[in-house]
């Protein structure tokens, strides 16, 4: 084999080895579209896998007749002679018209009839959520559960889950790749979508339709758990948080309802009862704050409280007051000893 040759394979091995890796990394990913953890996910994961063994029967077939046709017809040095030349032959043509008709009837049947299905009436016993997406954060209601929360979607493992989707400022779109397709959350409509999570884990979600400058930083989890670890969240976030016990968290708590704080969110058990922004009566026990933007640390917090604009452009956070370096320290123990 010659040097070129050997290189050329080489090459090739390369980058199918990095092809490869690069499909393992998408597959593993946590916003990952081909690795579904529900029924809505699957449905339209086997619609996507039987279009893409057509494509590659197509790809494959099309790209044998090019290359049969780029070696058998070549140019040979010993021939200048033109070759015969050939215009319209009618039995290839019907051919290649018929078949890739059928070819779109056997991708048209499954599709119809996966769009129908996830679009069925919920079973009587889901879990309704009513899910409104603001500038920029996601509130999450329950109402039947008596439960207000805000970023962090919970639900029990195999148990279906209607959300319907609301807004009442410009579009937005609910989107958690792992449990399926994306749904528009538009002003004057409700959109639904139906699912169930068949495995635990926490799971991303995010906004997938431009909704102002902060459209990529309006993020969520989804906590898919045990029914029993369910049922223990939703009893933790029916009741008011703890009381604050260490004199830093109580003089936060006084800040809290000084500094203005209590204009937009809600704490239950408090004055505070505001439901223009986030719910933060659970706010510390959340795995991020900001809407899935950033870790739930004492030092992140303080950096949201200190700027939130800096952190999420536009951010529609105002504090009327500034505040001092002391003040923000309290507003963090306090918020974090909200469990
Ligand atoms: Cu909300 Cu993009």
């Amino acid at each position: 084999m010659s040097i070129r040759r050997r290189r050329f394979l080489a090459l090739l091995v390369l980058a199918g080895t990095c092809a490869a890796l690069a499909g393992c990394e998408m597959v593993s990913h946590p916003r990952s579209t081909i690795s579904p953890v529900s029924d809505f996910g699957w449905a339209i994961q086997d619609v996507y896998e039987q279009i893409f063994w057509w494509c590659v029967g197509i790809f494959v077939v099309v790209e044998s007749v090019l290359l049969i046709a780029i070696f058998r017809f070549r140019v040979r040095e010993e021939s200048h002679e033109r070759p015969e030349q050939v215009h319209g032959h009618t039995k290839l043509e019907i051919a290649w018209t018929i078949l890739p008709a059928v070819i779109l009837v056997f991708i048209a049947v499954p599709t119809i009839r996966t769009i129908f299905a996830v679009a069925a009436p919920a079973p009587q016993d889901a879990i309704r959520v009513n899910v409104t997406g603001e500038q920029w954060f996601w509130r999450f209601e329950y109402p039947d559960l008596g439960v207000l929360t805000a970023n962090e979607l919970h639900v029990p493992v195999g148990r279906p889950v209607e959300v319907s989707l609301h807004s009442n400022n410009v579009l937005h779109a609910f989107w958690i790749p792992r449990v399926g397709g994306k749904r528009d959350v538009m002003p004057g409509r409700t959109n639904r979508q139906v699912f169930t999570v068949q495995k635990p884990g926490l799971y991303h979600g995010q906004c997938a339709e431009f909704c102002g400058a902060s459209h990529a930083l309006m993020r969520f989890d989804l906590v898919a758990e045990d029914p029993t670890s369910f049922d223990r969240w939703v009893e933790r976030q029916k009741a008011p948080p703890p009381a604050p016990v260490d004199a830093r968290a109580k003089e936060g708590a006084t800040t809290f309802l000084t500094a203005g704080c209590i204009a937009c969110h809600r704490i239950q058990g408090t004055p505070s009862q505001s439901t223009i922004g986030p719910d933060l009566s659970h706010v510390g026990s959340r795995a991020r704050i900001a809407s899935g933007i950033l870790d739930n640390t004492p030092e992140n917090l303080a950096r949201w409280i200190h700027d939130p604009q800096a952190v999420k452009p536009e951010a529609k956070m105002i504090i009327p007051k500034k505040l001092s370096e002391n003040e923000i320290e309290a507003l963090v123990a306090y918020l974090q000893s909200l469990q």
